[in-house]
């Protein structure tokens, strides 16, 4: 076990490699890459005056073949644990809204993706858009897609932490579009890509094994005393004498209906007579603010990985690297990263930090 994620050990700093390449044809191995953070050019809004671009097909179905492409060689690099955050707006054509995101997303689901989030980046300003006859666009997608629908590598306590907050946070992120000084018109702000990273891009793996180094959590007793129930649970539990192992109790049943639980975990041995026992007299003293301490703080207490000793940095890849803003950005986080794109521009102090590989 790690104290903290400074004690791992790497033979190597984290390294970015940027190859001039196409986004359906990755020069990665099978299940090398852990996160896919990216955003394609969106269906016929600009030229970027390369062969083999992405984005301006005749129709938006075959603009989503073109992606589909793309998402069946990104299936082969992820790992099974890995995760997809793909930023991809929408388009009008005769005046009408085409849902570009939903048509990619639902055509990832029947390629047998699991849809995990469709967050809402929220941009508070904007460019001002030039049509009188309806509002500005000021939001787009994030979609978050999985290979497997469950135990992929996701850190909720780390992007709690970052943001401050106890209970999982909402699916609208709000940020303003960084201001671009390069001549790229199209770049995503690396706070897009520093959430995506810290939910789902481990910091370490076994580099014998692959195992993830993983964060140690511990609910502790502490409550968030700004929500008044949580003020209120505290001071019934200290009238009626509830001791720490009540308030354990409660915890182990979590924020079921501790009668419920009863019967839903009779005979799977996960709670004891005794827990069962005590979470019943706190339930009988506490009444529904019983729920408060099921939402109590959680604190990280270590890192733990296998047995191993060898250990080598997540990998952070972006298909449409455009300027680099994932490569810069998972450098800064510790990662290593791949990037490919037919036309990068890179901005000089990334140069040097990126190795450049045209195929
Ligand atoms: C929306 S931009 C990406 C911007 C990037 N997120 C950033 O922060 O700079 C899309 C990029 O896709 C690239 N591109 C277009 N078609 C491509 C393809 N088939 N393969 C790889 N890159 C492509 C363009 O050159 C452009 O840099």
């Amino acid at each position: 076990m790690f104290k903290s994620l400074n004690d791992v050990v790497f033979d190597h700093g984290a390294k970015a490699d940027l190859y001039i390449a196409s986004a359906d044809s990755i020069p990665a191995s099978n299940n090398s890459v852990d996160l896919i953070v990216t955003s394609p050019p969106y269906w016929n809004k600009r030229d970027y005056g390369v062969a083999g671009q992405i984005g301006n097909e005749a129709t938006p179905e075959l603009y989503i073949e073109a992606m589909l492409k793309c998402l069946r060689e990104w299936r082969r690099v992820l790992k099974p644990a890995g995760s997809l955050f793909i930023n991809i707006g929408d388009s009008y054509y005769k005046k009408t809204l085409l849902n570009i995101p939903g048509m990619f997303e639902n055509a990832a689901k029947n390629e047998g993706w699991t849809c995990r989030n469709r967050i809402i980046w929220s941009k508070p300003t904007g460019m001002p858009e030039p049509a009188k006859d309806r509002l500005a666009n000021r939001y787009e997608y994030i979609i978050h897609l999985t290979p497997q629908s469950s135990n992929y590598y996701y850190d909720t306590r780390g992007y709690c932490d970052y943001l401050g907050v106890d209970a999982t946070p909402g699916d609208v992120w709000t940020f303003a579009p960084d201001r671009s000084m390069s001549s790229h018109l199209a770049p995503f702000p690396k706070e897009l890509v520093k959430r995506a990273i810290l939910l789902a891009c481990p910091y370490a793996i076994c580099s014998k094994c692959g195992t993830p180094v993983t964060r140690v959590e511990k609910r502790t007793a502490q409550l968030n005393l700004e929500r008044p129930q949580a003020k209120r649970a505290l001071a019934l539990a200290k009238e009626k004498g509830l001791t720490q192992a009540h308030i354990e109790a409660i915890q182990s049943f979590g924020i079921s209906d501790v009668g419920k639980a009863t019967r839903f975990q009779n005979g799977t041995g996960r709670n004891s007579d005794h827990v069962t026992k005590l979470a019943l007299e706190a339930k009988e003293a506490l009444g529904g603010y019983f729920r408060e301490f099921t939402f109590a703080k959680r604190t990280t207490v270590g890192w733990q990985g296998c047995e191993h000793e060898s250990m080598t940095r997540g990998v952070v890849l972006d298909p449409f690297a455009g300027t680099g803003t994932t490569l810069s950005v998972a450098l800064e986080m510790g990662r290593n990263a791949i990037g490919t794109d037919l036309k990068p521009i890179l901005n000089d102090s990334l140069r040097q930090r990126v190795t450049l590989y045209n195929q």
